[in-house]
């Protein structure tokens, strides 16, 4: 099976996030099933995909023909048998439970043709678990897209344990046709990558806040005015770089070592031995200065009002 091979569409639930997926499939042009298990939801889903869609006409993101043109590519049923008899690449995208997930997973691999491959959204759930009856185990896969799904670019791409690098490229290769931006994982485990990341800052932020350390107004204020500030440049390992923490001395860059951890002592070792992760060491100042140009421009854009 090649990306071209894949010419019909299936989304099974049409919910926060089903709606938005169906429509990145939609603009890229490719006819989309998508289901849901009453009428009403599909209707209301149809309001939200046009509704979406007119805002990217607003911000000439497409043409109304365009628009136009997805929205007729677009057909709800409250039967998954239209889904899964048709589609060459289903997306799951119902609620987060287990059990649902597992009798979906198995309903889709006995209808759908064997060449078929299925993808779920779960954000904490793991194939290994759900998927754990499917027979065609090359040909299940973690697409985590992050809400809303037509607008925030990234996805997860994850495998089962028994997913195919076959499959693997084909669906990385689909999620750049639509537009995407496919972040690769080689392991699952729940919650994955991004999640598991925003979790750590909500975890801490809620901690110092129970603490009475700040306010929940301060400490959104400090996120956003800080690294969340830089993030659209940067994420933790450029930052190091940027930051010019490669350069200090160990005993500051590092805490005492503990010998008995494993992936401490993984990170110290490549730290030593690389360094810096992106920027080349020769090129520092070049990088910084691009750094403080992208600064400066959001800066502008976002703090410094025109009658400043
Ligand atoms: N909401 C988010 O921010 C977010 C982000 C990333 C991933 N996810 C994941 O996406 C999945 C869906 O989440 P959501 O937020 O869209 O939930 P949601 O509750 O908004 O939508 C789920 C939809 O699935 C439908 N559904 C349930 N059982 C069905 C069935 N048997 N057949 C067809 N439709 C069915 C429901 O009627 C509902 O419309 C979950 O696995 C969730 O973990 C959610």
């Amino acid at each position: 099976m090649k990306l071209a091979d894949i010419k019909q569409i299936g989304v099974v639930g049409s919910g926060t996030m089903g709606f938005g997926i169906a429509i990145n499939f939609a603009i890229a042009g490719y006819p989309t099933v998508m289901s849901d298990i009453s009428d009403e939801i599909l209707e209301q889903s149809m309001k939200n995909i046009k509704s979406a869609l007119a805002l990217f006409i607003e911000y000439e993101i497409i043409t109304q023909k365009q628009a136009d043109d997805a929205v007729t590519r677009i057909t709800p049923t409250t039967d998954v048998n239209d889904v899964a008899s048709n589609s060459d690449f289903i997306t799951e995208a119902i609620f987060d439970r287990s059990k649902d997930k597992r009798e979906m997973f198995n309903l889709l691999d006995e209808s759908s043709p064997p060449h078929t491959i299925i993808a779920s959204n779960t954000s904490s759930l793991v194939l290994s678990d759900f998927g754990s009856d499917v027979k065609r185990q090359d040909k299940i896969v973690l697409t985590h897209y992050f809400a809303p799904p037509h607008i925030v670019p990234g996805v997860e791409v994850g495998m089962g344990p028994g997913t195919s690098d076959e499959t693997f490229d084909i669906v990385y290769d689909l999620m750049k046709k639509i537009k995407r931006v496919p972040i690769r994982l080689y392991t699952e485990e729940s919650g994955y990558l991004i999640n598991r990341l925003q979790n750590v800052v909500f975890k801490e932020a809620a901690r110092l806040w129970a603490q009475g350390m700040a306010s929940a107004e301060d400490i959104e204020l400090g996120i956003i005015s800080t690294f969340g500030f830089r993030m659209p440049h940067e994420g933790p390992f450029k930052h190091y770089d940027l930051a010019g923490i490669w350069k200090w001395p160990e005993d500051i860059r590092f805490p005492p070592p503990d010998p008995t951890n494993e992936v401490d002592k993984k990170i110290r070792e490549h730290l030593k031995e690389r360094k810096t992760w992106f920027v080349d060491p020769e090129k520092f100042d070049e990088a910084v200065e691009k750094r403080d140009r992208e600064y400066i421009r959001r800066y502008k854009d976002l703090y410094l009002s025109k009658e400043d």
